[in-house]
This record gives C-alpha cells, sequence and structure tokens, in this order.
C-alpha cells in the first residue's frame, strides 16, 4: 500500500490562520532536519535555494527577525538584498506597490517583509509573482514568530497536545498573540489569555473559541506548562490602556514571587525585546527555566523550513 506525498500547497506565508495541523508540522519537521545543518561543526550551509534571490524588505524595526532571516538565508546559499527603507525612494513619495513592482522586476523569488499596516502582505502577494513571507504587519499576524514559539516548546516538551500555555501582556497590540492563537489552538494546546480587561479584547474568544481569559494572574500562573511574556508595546499606544507602569506589573508582571506559584518545571517564553523590569524581572528571563534565547536560535532552522518549503513544495533537494 502506498501513501500519498504530502506536497506544501502554500506559495506564500501570509500567517498562520491558512496553515493546516500538517502544514504546520510539516514546518516543524523541516525545521529539524535544518537545526541538524546549524549544528554542524563546520559547514552550516546547504545548496537547497542557490540561485534563488530572496529580497529583506523591513519597513519596521527588527533584530531578531531580520538577522534570523538573513542568516536563514544565507545557510540555504541564496542571493540576498537587503532593502533599506530609509534611503529608498520610499522617502520620495513612491507607493508601496509601486516599490513592490519595481522590484517585482528583478525577478526575485522571494519576498520576507515586515510592515505596519495589517493585510499589506495580502495586497503584495496579489500583485506579485515571487513568494511573500510575512515578516510581521501591524497587530496582525508574525507567523514565523508562532512557528519558531510551537518549535520551541514542541522540542522541550515533545508534544504540543493538551499543553497549557498562559500568553500574558499587551494581547492588544501583539501580532505574536494572534499567530500563536491560530498555531496552539490548531494543534490542540490549551490557551489562556492574561492581562488587564483593556488589554484582552473580548471578541478574540469569539475568533478562537475554546481560549480561556482572565485577568488574575496569579489564578492562572499554577495550571500552566508555559508561560509566554509579551513586550507592552508602547509605541503602539499600551500607555493609553493601563493606568501605570508600577500598577501594570505589580498585577502582570512574571517575577521570582510569581515563579514560585509556578510549576516546578514551567517553562518561560518571550518573543523579544524584553521590557526588563516592566513585564518580566532580569532574574526571571535569565533564570533557569526561561527559553527565551533558545527561541531565537530555533528561529533559524524554522525560517530555512519555511523559505525551503515555499521553493520546493515537493521537498525535493532534501538536505
Ligand atoms: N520577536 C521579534 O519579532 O523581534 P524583532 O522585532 O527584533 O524582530
Amino acid at each position: 500500500m502506498t501513501s500519498e506525498r504530502y506536497v506544501f500547497p502554500h506559495k506564500h506565508l501570509l500567517g498562520i490562520e491558512p496553515l493546516s495541523p500538517q502544514d504546520i508540522t510539516a514546518i516543524l519537521d523541516q525545521a529539524r532536519a535544518f537545526e541538524e545543518v546549524c549544528e554542524r561543526p563546520s559547514i552550516k550551509i546547504v545548496p537547497a535555494l542557490r540561485k534563488k534571490l530572496v529580497v529583506n524588505l523591513f519597513f519596521e524595526n527588527s533584530t531578531r527577525t531580520r538577522n534570523s532571516f538573513e542568516i536563514a538565508e544565507k545557510r540555504l546559499s541564496a542571493e540576498i538584498i537587503n532593502f533599506d527603507a530609509d534611503t529608498s525612494s520610499l522617502n520620495k513619495g513612491e507607493t508601496l506597490i509601486d516599490t513592490a513592482m519595481n522590484l517585482e522586476a528583478m525577478h526575485p523569488d522571494l519576498i520576507v517583509m515586515r510592515h505596519s499596516a495589517p493585510g499589506a502582505h495580502a495586497l503584495l502577494a496579489r500583485h506579485m509573482k515571487a513568494s511573500i513571507v510575512n515578516a510581521g504587519d501591524g497587530a496582525h499576524e508574525h507567523p514565523t514568530q508562532a512557528l519558531l514559539d510551537a518549535y520551541t516548546l514542541r522540542k522541550h516538551f515533545g508534544n504540543l497536545e493538551g499543553l497549557r500555555v498562559a500568553i500574558v501582556g499587551d494581547i492588544r497590540n501583539s501580532r505574536v498573540v494572534r499567530s500563536n492563537l491560530w498555531l496552539l489552538t490548531r494543534m490542540g494546546a490549551k490557551v489562556t489569555l492574561v492581562g488587564p480587561p483593556t488589554l484582552v479584547p473580548q471578541e478574540m474568544a469569539a475568533t478562537w473559541p475554546g481560549i480561556q481569559i482572565s485577568h488574575d494572574f496569579d489564578a492562572v500562573i499554577p495550571d500552566q506548562d508555559a508561560i509566554m511574556m509579551l513586550r507592552a508595546q508602547f509605541e503602539r499606544g499600551t500607555g493609553a490602556y493601563i493606568p501605570g507602569q508600577g500598577e501594570y506589573s505589580r498585577f502582570f508582571q512574571l517575577n521570582p514571587a510569581r515563579m514560585k506559584q509556578a510549576k516546578k518545571d514551567v517553562v518561560v517564553l518571550h518573543p523579544g525585546p524584553i521590557n526588563r523590569g516592566l513585564e518580566i524581572t532580569s532574574d526571571v528571563a535569565d533564570g533557569p527555566r526561561n527559553l527565551i534565547l533558545d527561541q531565537v536560535t530555533n528561529g533559524v532552522p524554522v525560517r530555512m523550513a519555511v523559505l525551503y518549503l515555499l521553493s520546493h513544495p515537493h521537498g525535493e533537494q532534501v538536505p
């Protein structure tokens, strides 16, 4: 008896929402193969994207995502252009679509983009032949962050099914939480959103039925296998939703006192950048239960897997 071979069915990665559990598993499994490449003592490079041109288009600041994509592209032997928004003709009034169409005229195979406008990637995907990878669009989605979070959790716990995950803090402004909600609920994890009522939109329970919403962090902590802290995003207006930073920390900061209430084997995640002393204290962020830099390390093979599967949906040229 033969089983049908899996083919990755997506031309773009615009978000986690369109991915099936099988697609997510395929990316995480492919990332496992690429993690072995990344751990090689000498040559950490495979030819999987040789002669493919990747344009990295970052219209918002980034440390982790931008460098992680660039390293992933280099490890796959791609040719890379890093578009510099600050010195581009955007400053002369050129539109995003015109910018993208002009880049398209140079025949890139993949475009990795971060943009402040939710849906900017979907707009580009309608106009372009290249595969579009969403590296963050406003407060909408950050799919590769959710994939690397899932990879980190799966590597630690072996499985996502039934895992209890609290996502805590500035839910309202977070694209990380939206991608994680699609992914974790689709893979059978039990998610609780925690934050002040002003930062946790109640309508999220309608979009993701089955999730829990709590405003009492202390009550939620003891049941969790993983606690994912979110950055308070003051550049997106979080300050208007909280009485003050001291009050916010008092109720929603992950600190040693709260860690004492958690399971002994709980793990702590944070997508970064961290507001040390606000949503998390340094002794927890750097402490023995944190997987924060593991998340960053895992981002490279996960992004390699995404770029590879978009370019080789049949899985040919496996390293
Ligand atoms: N996690 C994340 O997206 O970090 P950067 O903004 O530094 O890319």
